[in-house]
């Protein structure tokens, strides 16, 4: 039996804040059950849902020194669809409004976090071959294990991998004041370790003592070796190329699943969606007071509103954009400027424009149903779930050629009658808008074109079936098998 320990900040269903917690939640489920034992340990968040929290039971808690401090370690555990998840315990740490805070106070509760998931391993008797380490949160995890923890023989052999998830957060403060919270000595804070442009950095902690290094598409692998997509890490990442790799998101094809989704109006699937599909879009105009047509087309959007998924673009030219024949449906929350902006559109040509400024799980659903195009021109994207939503619901996407985006929506070619969306490569805002209009082109002029390319969407395979087994493989290479 190989063992495996994923340490996260977030998991799906216990709390999320964006696609981490989906990969986090859903990846452990997929792999063979008689071949891994994949354990999942998260923060016990104070803002998780009530019955989640009721659901989790009490294991054991110990002590653990933490810088100066000496701190509570609380474990809980819940077997959910045959993982285990272990939830770290501390209200001192773990009590806010939302998971992250943006200061240090995140510095000092992921410290404590990495070093609490290690700690953990010897009371609840799971002896780990590897670590699989998510994002800067984690990323002192393989530090603190390069430390003190080989003292004890039980963590001798132990392997990390460090996932990038998104490379722009990295966890950066000062040196003198990470050096005090973790209790790190001197040896790590040199260039060649923690230290990044004079600060203390997590990221990159955890890419320098990772065994491997992996990110989330193959051509955001490829990116982050480069000065504009590397942000501040990329001779760190051309220098370990030959330990990163770059393994392609899947999504849960249980959860979101157009056929059995019990959160839209009809269901549908490949064969039945050309009659069923637009009754999910005449059911979301009604609910958020949209004009009634069914021959619209409805550009839907779910996201963060920040500057990584092209938002400056979309407001460039909004304006333009609302003059066509079209919906739009935002459903989202970030920066202040972003949500205001869409507030703005939805007063000004309403019936037309709908800002939904809030975070909703299943009128996401909802949206990736009734929507016939789905846009996301990111300036950056590791890998991006939200297009593979898309494609699983038959609504096409309408992408940057960027990170994942590029690796899993395949252009439409009108001349080879191939493609399961649309996409451009400049970060420019006119050419987004015209393929936005090339898409409307399509969509009003050729709807047999159209529909065979939800056709070829709906077909597309991103089911976690064939990441899972480039991590199995990489999991065996790891171990030695
Ligand atoms: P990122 O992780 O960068 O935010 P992804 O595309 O990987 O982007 O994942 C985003 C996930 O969060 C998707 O599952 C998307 O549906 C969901 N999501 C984003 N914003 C909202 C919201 N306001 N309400 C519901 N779901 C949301
Ligand atoms: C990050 C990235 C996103 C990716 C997700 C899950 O949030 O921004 O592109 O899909 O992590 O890996």
């Amino acid at each position: 039996m190989k063992n495996i320990v994923y340490a996260t900040s977030e998991a799906v269903p216990f709390i999320k804040t964006g696609g981490l917690a989906d990969v986090a939640g859903s990846l452990p489920k997929c792999f063979d059950k008689n071949y891994f034992d994949i354990r999942v340990i998260l923060p016990k968040y104070a803002c998780m849902k009530q019955e989640w929290k009721d659901k989790m039971e009490y294991v054991t808690h110990f002590y653990m020194d933490l810088g100066y401090k000496n701190c509570y370690v609380g474990i809980l555990h819940i077997e959910y669809e045959g993982i285990h998840f272990y939830f770290i315990d501390n209200e001192y740490y773990f009590s806010g409004p939302q998971p992250y805070d943006g200061g240090t106070w995140d510095l000092e509760k992921f410290a404590y976090f990495s070093k609490a998931v290690l700690s953990v391993l010897p009371v609840i008797g799971f002896q780990p071959q590897i670590i699989h380490c998510h994002d800067w949160q984690t990323g002192l995890v393989p530090v603190y294990l390069h430390d003190s923890f080989q003292q004890n023989p039980f963590f001798w052999g132990i392997k990390t991998i460090m996932t990038i998830h998104n490379l722009k957060f990295q966890g950066v403060w000062d040196v003198k004041t990470i050096k005090s919270i973790t209790g790190l000595s001197d040896y790590y804070f040199t260039p060649d370790k923690m230290e990044a442009y004079k600060d203390a950095n997590y990221l990159k902690g955890g890419i320098v003592f990772a065994d491997a290094i992996t990110t989330v598409s193959n051509t955001y692998a490829e990116e982050i070796k480069t000065p504009f997509y590397g942000e501040g890490l990329d001779g760190l990442l051309r220098a370990r190329t030959n330990s990163l790799r770059g393994i392609v998101n899947g999504i849960d094809y249980d959860d979101f699943n157009p056929a059995t989704d019990p959160h839209i109006e009809a269901r549908y699937d490949a064969v039945t969606f050309r009659k069923e599909k637009v009754k999910n879009k005449l059911a979301l105009q009604r609910d958020l007071g949209l004009n009634q047509d069914e021959n619209v087309m409805m550009i839907g959007m779910v996201s963060r509103l920040t500057d990584q998924k092209g938002f400056d673009l979309i407001a460039y030219v909004m304006d333009e954009l609302c003059q066509d024949a079209v919906q739009i449906v935002v459903l989202g929350t970030g920066e202040e400027r972003y949500e205001n902006m869409f507030r703005h559109f939805d007063w000004k040509y309403h019936g037309k424009v709908s800002a939904q400024i809030y975070y909703d799980e299943p009128l996401s659903h909802k949206i990736y149903a009734a929507s016939d195009v789905f846009l996301m021109p990111s300036l950056f994207e590791p890998c991006g779930l939200s297009q593979l939503m898309s494609l699983r619901y038959g609504t096409l996407p309408i992408v940057r050629e960027t990170g994942g985006l590029k690796d899993t929506v395949q252009p439409f070619n009108e001349y080879e009658g191939t493609g399961t969306g649309f996409s451009f490569s400049n970060y420019n805002a006119h050419e987004m808008l015209s393929m936005i209009r090339y898409a409307e082109k399509i969509f009003y002029d050729r709807k047999r074109d159209w529909n065979k390319m939800v056709d070829r969407a709906m077909a597309a395979d991103f089911s976690w079936h064939n990441s899972a087994s480039q991590y199995e493989e990489m999991y065996n290479w790891l171990i030695g098998e």
